[in-house]
């Protein structure tokens, strides 16, 4: 098949193999250029593992940590007309790295929020990696069914009133004014349940029930907090509150762990960087641009390979890290910092459709985007027929 990107709006529809395992393979070729982190977990579980934060994480543990993984995520395997999803065949090419170096691998695809797909990962686990010291939740999702088939979709909304910003349009690259509705009650409610900390907490508890953590297992979540100008769509707003909800969560998880296994619950949050749910917030593409001009000028721009691997470094190999209270990590102090969000918001007042180019690293957001799905990859040749159909070898049932 000969694939070439079909954007919609804030998703592409389609995904290049050979795109998406360079892309896998720079991250690896990163952690590698890093050096081995030799203190770090020995068996991980990732649940979603196959794109953004959670293939960064599942890319660290395999190539940095020589761990044991077992992923899992949602992803469709494609079929004789449709090329699969990206998180797919980046699963295939780390599972290819995983095994030219003899480090065991195992992958699960199907609806982690389900208690039937739980039982069954729970069984596959103890099958193959036995128990685990580290599990990463690092699922985005835009709804959730619960265990008792209630289902939950979660909304990108304000709290309190209505918000208007400067955002912009990803296929005509124009800057606008939008103005964004305030979020009712039930959808405050719902994006807590989708996004916020309760899955996690079913999952824990239920691999401690069944003996599945090690003695000292941490299990951390990822979340994003950002500056003040994307407080009203994302810290204040639904997303915002499912996030606190987490934060809550790892209080609680905390605390369960260092009873049940001397574990401990952690939260990282980590800088924003572009990927499938990122790229679905409203204001967020066009911070993004911004940003990433000012961090890329100052050498402190990150992706998320080079956050996942500071994180490991700095938890497991006593690499400087910044810490808040017992359960908190910021991975976004860079991003935070005055000098860096000053010039967001000089360039922010300025920003208009004429300048967008000039005044922000939007070429750069939108080529970062489009190696989401493998493609934008110098190496490539996207006129050349390519196998779309890849066998994943360790996927189990
Ligand atoms: P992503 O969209 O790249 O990855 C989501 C993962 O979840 C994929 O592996 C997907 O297969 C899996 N998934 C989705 N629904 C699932 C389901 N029902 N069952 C099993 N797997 C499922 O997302 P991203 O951005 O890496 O987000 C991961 C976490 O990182 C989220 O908690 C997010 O809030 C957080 N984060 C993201 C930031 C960003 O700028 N992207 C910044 C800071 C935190």
């Amino acid at each position: 098949m000969i694939i070439k990107p079909r954007v919609r709006g804030f998703i592409c529809i389609t995904a290049h193999p050979d795109g998406c395992a360079a892309h896998v393979q720079e991250q690896a070729n990163y952690v590698l250029s890093q050096g081995a982190l030799g203190h770090a977990p020995k068996r991980v579980l990732i649940l979603g593992a196959s794109t953004g934060y959670g293939l960064a994480s599942r890319i660290v543990s395999t190539v940095g940590c020589k761990a044991e993984t077992f992923g899992v995520f949602f992803e469709r395997p494609g079929d004789e007309d449709k090329p699969a999803s990206p998180g797919w065949y980046n699963t295939v090419a780390l599972e290819k790295i995983a095994d030219a170096s003899g480090t065991k691998f195992y992958s699960m695809n199907g609806d982690a929020f389900s208690a039937e797909f739980k039982t069954k990962v729970v069984k596959a686990l103890r099958e193959t990696l036995g128990t685990v010291d580290c599990v990463i939740y690092s699922l985005a999702a835009p709804r959730r069914t619960d265990k008792d088939g209630n289902m939950y979709k979660s909304v990108l909304k304000p709290v309190g009133s209505a918000f208007t910003s400067k955002t912009v349009n990803t296929d005509k690259a124009e800057v606008f004014e939008t103005t964004l509705e305030p979020a009712t009650e039930e959808d405050i409610f719902n994006t807590v349940k989708v996004m916020g900390g309760e899955d996690w907490e079913e999952w824990i508890r239920l691999l401690a029930q069944e003996n599945l953590l090690e003695k000292h297992a941490t299990t951390i979540a990822y979340s994003y907090i950002g500056p003040e100008v994307t407080w009203p769509i994302y810290k204040s707003g639904t997303i915002g509150q499912a996030k606190a909800h987490l934060m809550k969560t790892a209080e609680a998880l905390n605390a369960f762990l260092k009873e049940k296994v001397d574990g401990h619950a952690l939260i990282s949050v980590n800088k924003a960087v572009v990927t499938q749910a990122s790229s679905a917030i409203p204001v967020v593409p066009l911070y993004n641009s911004v940003l990433f001009k000012i961090m890329k000028a100052k050498g402190l721009h990150e992706d998320c390979i080079q956050q996942i691997y500071r994180l490991f470094a700095g938890l497991f190999e006593n690499a400087p890290l910044k810490r808040e209270g017992d359960i908190c990590v910021r991975l976004d102090d860079r991003e935070l910092l005055p000098e860096v969000q000053n010039e967001v918001k000089d360039v922010w007042a300025k920003i208009n459709t004429e300048n967008l180019r000039s005044l922000s690293d939007f070429d750069g957001y939108q080529k970062n985007f489009l190696q989401l799905f493998g493609f934008e990859c110098d190496s490539i040749n996207y006129d050349a027929d390519t196998a779309h159909l890849r066998p994943m070898k360790h996927l189990l049932d």
